[in-house]
């Protein structure tokens, strides 16, 4: 028997409370913030859409096995499990720990990235871009031009480029390309899949220039989901299955456990190369620690573990991606236009089209991630030209490509009510919207301003 409804596949163990301000305690915050929603206490948010990572619920095999964790200093039998689970989904050989995703990074592309290099990729993720420029080499997008246009609707908006791959290969000589890295899903987008066919695609170009590919790994369950229900080859493939085949086809990954190993820390570097392991290895215990902890704890090691083998399961990657839909659909009902189609763990707000009167400079998407906040204590988090906006010397200002609200969805953490609050916030807010007015900054730092940047109504 088939029914409609999809449920939470689980049932809630053990809660945490959240509770409800007042709209004089949250104008106050507000105030006293800047308007600035990552200045705000945890405490007084309702409904915390600002990040999917490291926020999500551990099951109940999750703390189980943390109680069995292993704190040996060197050979912890929970590192042993920790890499028995890494091999079985990657088949990668090499399995090297780190505290989250960033420390993967920083050690893979220390060793194998030189100055003057160049990195392609889908999209870098901040991190990755910003590790692959601190080693003087250059880090270049090439997502599909679908992958660009928020309203365009594509089922693997994530997809490399191919023919912009080859032109960069063609352009700097593949002596110059270290590695390519595909991210799965495509975080840019709230989360946009990259198909089969276009990382064997990839894959052939690699093999044709002798270039090693890299997975950036942190949604690949997510990824192996939308390749089930979108490809339809792969329709009846066990999404493990599936997962295994995105990872035959590279020659190592990085991964920060905060999303998709489903762990509140964690993360891993993984290759089949064993000379470039030993020294990442022997850079890894300069910062992280001891090559079997690598900057998590024994118990972290088991969580990850754990989590690995439970995101895998069929009936949560259906919950989880239609929660994110539903969250769209919610929102789009309420006349607030979305990137289409949603992606794995974000749903983004078009702030522009929804606030035509504010004008760049202002910051649209600022104005509204403040009213969520406001109306109904929901934080998300402004995706636009506070963030991304390039400062001149002048102190003009050129705006992002896009503003955007980013609502990104914690795994396992809330129910359907919750986003049923959240879209009747968003419909609230959608109403008063020919009242909503911009901002100003009045204080910002030179670099990564929208963590603290003061604002004041415009
Ligand atoms: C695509 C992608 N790569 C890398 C990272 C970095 O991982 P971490 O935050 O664990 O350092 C993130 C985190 O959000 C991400 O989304």
């Amino acid at each position: 028997m088939s029914f409609r409804t999809i449920i939470e596949p689980f049932r809630i163990h053990s809660t945490q409370a959240i509770r409800h301000t007042t709209p004089r305690e949250r104008e106050e915050a507000l105030r006293r913030v800047g308007y600035n929603l990552f200045g705000l206490h945890g405490d007084e948010v309702l409904i915390d859409l600002l990040t999917d990572s490291g926020t999500g619920a551990m099951s109940s095999r999750q703390w189980a096995a943390m109680m069995d964790g292993d704190e040996s200093y060197a050979g912890s039998r929970s590192f042993y499990r920790f890499q028995e689970v890494v091999q079985d989904i990657t088949g990668l050989r090499e399995v090297i720990p780190t505290h989250q995703g960033r420390a993967a990074e920083r050690i893979l592309f220390s060793v194998m990235v030189k100055p003057g290099q160049v990195v392609p990729n889908n999209t870098h993720f901040d991190t990755t871009r910003a590790n692959i420029e601190y080693t003087g080499a250059e880090a270049r997008d090439h997502v599909i031009a679908e992958g660009r246009v928020p309203a365009k609707r594509h089922p693997f908006k994530g997809n490399m480029d191919v023919a912009a791959l080859e032109a960069t290969i063609a352009e700097v000589g593949a002596a110059r390309i270290p590695l390519v890295m595909v991210t799965v899903t495509n975080n840019s987008g709230g989360g946009q899949p990259v198909s089969l066919a276009n990382l064997r695609a990839v894959r052939a170009v690699c093999d044709r220039h002798g270039i090693p590919l890299f997975l950036d790994a942190c949604r690949f369950a997510e990824n192996a989901y939308f390749i089930k229900l979108r490809e339809p080859e792969y329709a009846d493939w066990p999404v493990k299955k599936i997962a295994q085949e995105m990872f035959r086809l590279v020659d190592g990954c990085t991964m920060s456990a905060k999303k998709d190993g489903l762990a509140n820390i964690g993360g891993f570097l993984a290759m089949n190369d064993a000379r470039a392991a030993v020294q990442c290895r022997n850079l890894l215990i300069l910062t992280e620690g001891f090559p079997t902890y690598g900057g998590m704890a024994g118990y972290d090691l088991e969580a990850v573990a754990t989590g690995l083998e439970e995101v895998l399961d069929e009936d949560y990657l259906k919950y989880r991606l239609r929660s994110t839909a539903y969250l769209a659909e919610r929102a789009e009902a309420a006349g607030v236009p979305v990137v289409q189609p949603p992606g794995g763990h974000a749903v983004y707000l078009d702030a522009l089209a929804l606030l035509p009167q504010i004008p760049r400079s202002a910051y649209p998407a600022q104005a509204l991630a403040v009213e969520l906040y406001r109306e109904g204590g929901v934080r998300g988090v402004e995706i636009g030209s506070v963030m991304f906006g390039k400062r001149h010397e002048d102190g003009t200002e050129a705006p992002a490509a896009m503003e955007l609200v980013r609502l990104a969805i914690p795994r396992r953490t809330y129910t359907q009510s919750h986003v049923d609050y959240v879209g009747e916030v968003i419909a609230a807010v959608a109403k008063r919207k020919a009242e909503l007015k911009g901002f100003r900054i009045v204080e910002q730092a030179p670099w990564l301003r929208h963590f603290t940047a003061r604002f004041a109504p415009a």
